[in-house]
């Protein structure tokens, strides 16, 4: 297939590519590396120079996406491109808002545009579990039947671009042009790549894996533990942790499967939900450092408990999560990091 990927810079477009260009697809990625890298740019075009090909643009460019959707005979989007932090969606809601669905609409206009309108068949959008806000009791697991309830800015993005992407499926049967359509919620994504070649490089740094490990590392004195009142086992947060290679699985699973006129979502969640002190502990064992951990208030727009039940993704997709080890999703995680202490950037 000829697929477009937006934020293919970031952390999960830069393995989403490196996994499709192995399986022998034509990928072009887009990024207006706001928070995405050249380096693995440079690296994935090294490595397959006549199958890959990266555009530094904003998604919401629309002459530069419908040319290059044009040029290069696109038929897939892979929309990964998005601001994605709740606490900072919070302290700045209307950026979330323009980023997130104002420039994705520029992005559909270009869909809409190529080719007369047929370019573009397959659309797969990284969706989030943050759309389920706190789920109801009786509903964790969280099935994808779970209202949908954000408790944060960030969520209402994914939410709101949920049901653009419906109406614009839709206006496409009207048609009779129709999309296959398939969002993918995802649970909290973490680790890096079995080859070691990529990796999570944030600036700033809020996901707490990656914070932790930078504890462990000695890049930060300590780490805050946001919230240790809420009412799980332990006092903190509970999420369910899947490994970016599995969620990749999932996209190629929804590509392939997904047929023109269908409109799916599926959770991506390995099924398994750890407390933010399992996590800690988690990295500790694997690093072997006893580093510093404070306790600090909750953080605004944190859900409580948000773990998925797979039994959606693995009937209909015969999607399994690989690596359901947290320590061993950590490990991929830490050995990254520690090898590129700082980040992509020239100097590690
Ligand atoms: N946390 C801490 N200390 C830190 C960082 C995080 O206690 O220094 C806690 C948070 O309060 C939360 C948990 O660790 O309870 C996980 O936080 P992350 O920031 O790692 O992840 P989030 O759950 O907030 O958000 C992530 C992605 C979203 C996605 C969401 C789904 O950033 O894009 O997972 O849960 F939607």
């Amino acid at each position: 297939m000829r697929i477009l990927v937006t934020g293919g810079a970031g952390y999960i477009g830069s393995h989403a590519c490196q996994r499709l260009l192995k399986d022998g697809h034509h990928i072009v990625a887009l990024d207006n590396l706001h928070r995405g890298h050249q380096k693995p740019m440079d690296m994935l075009k090294s490595a397959h120079p006549e199958s890959f090909h990266f555009i530094h643009s904003d998604l919401g460019d629309t002459k530069t996406v419908l040319g290059t959707l044009n040029t290069h005979d696109l038929d897939t989007v892979m929309h990964f491109g998005a601001l994605a932090y709740v606490g900072e969606s919070v302290e700045d809601p209307l950026w979330y808002y323009r980023n997130n669905i104002a420039a994705a609409i520029g992005l559909l206009d270009a869909c809409d545009q190529c080719h007369n309108g047929k370019g573009i068949n397959r659309f797969i959008f990284s969706s989030s579990c943050a759309t389920y806000g706190n789920p109801p009791q009786d509903m964790i697991p969280v099935p994808e039947t779970c209202p949908q309830s954000p408790t944060s800015p960030y969520g209402y993005t994914k939410l709101h671009m949920e049901h653009i992407l419906k109406d614009y499926a839709t206006k496409r049967d009207i048609d009779h042009n129709p999309l296959a359509l398939t969002m993918l919620r995802y649970f909290n994504v973490a680790g890096s790549d079995s080859a070691g070649l990529l990796g999570e490089d944030h600036t700033p740094e809020t996901h707490l894996i990656p914070v932790a490990i930078e504890a462990a590392l000695g890049k930060r004195e300590s780490l805050s533990i946001f919230g240790t009142d809420y009412p799980t086992d332990d006092g903190t947060n509970i999420r369910d942790y899947v490994h970016v290679e599995d969620l990749i699985d999932a996209h190629v699973l929804a590509m392939n499967t997904t047929k023109p006129g269908q409109v799916e979502a599926f959770n991506v969640g390995i099924g398994k939900g750890y407390s933010v002190r399992q996590i800690l502990d988690s990295v500790k064992r694997v690093s072997g450092v006893d580093f510093p951990v404070h306790d600090a208030p909750r953080r605004a727009g944190d859900a409580i408990a948000l773990y998925n039940n797979p039994e959606r993704i693995k009937s209909t997709l015969g999607w399994d999560a690989q690596i359901t080890d947290i320590d061993e999703i950590v490990s991929t995680a830490f050995n990254w990091m520690k090898a590129n202490p700082n980040g992509y950037s020239k100097e590690s």
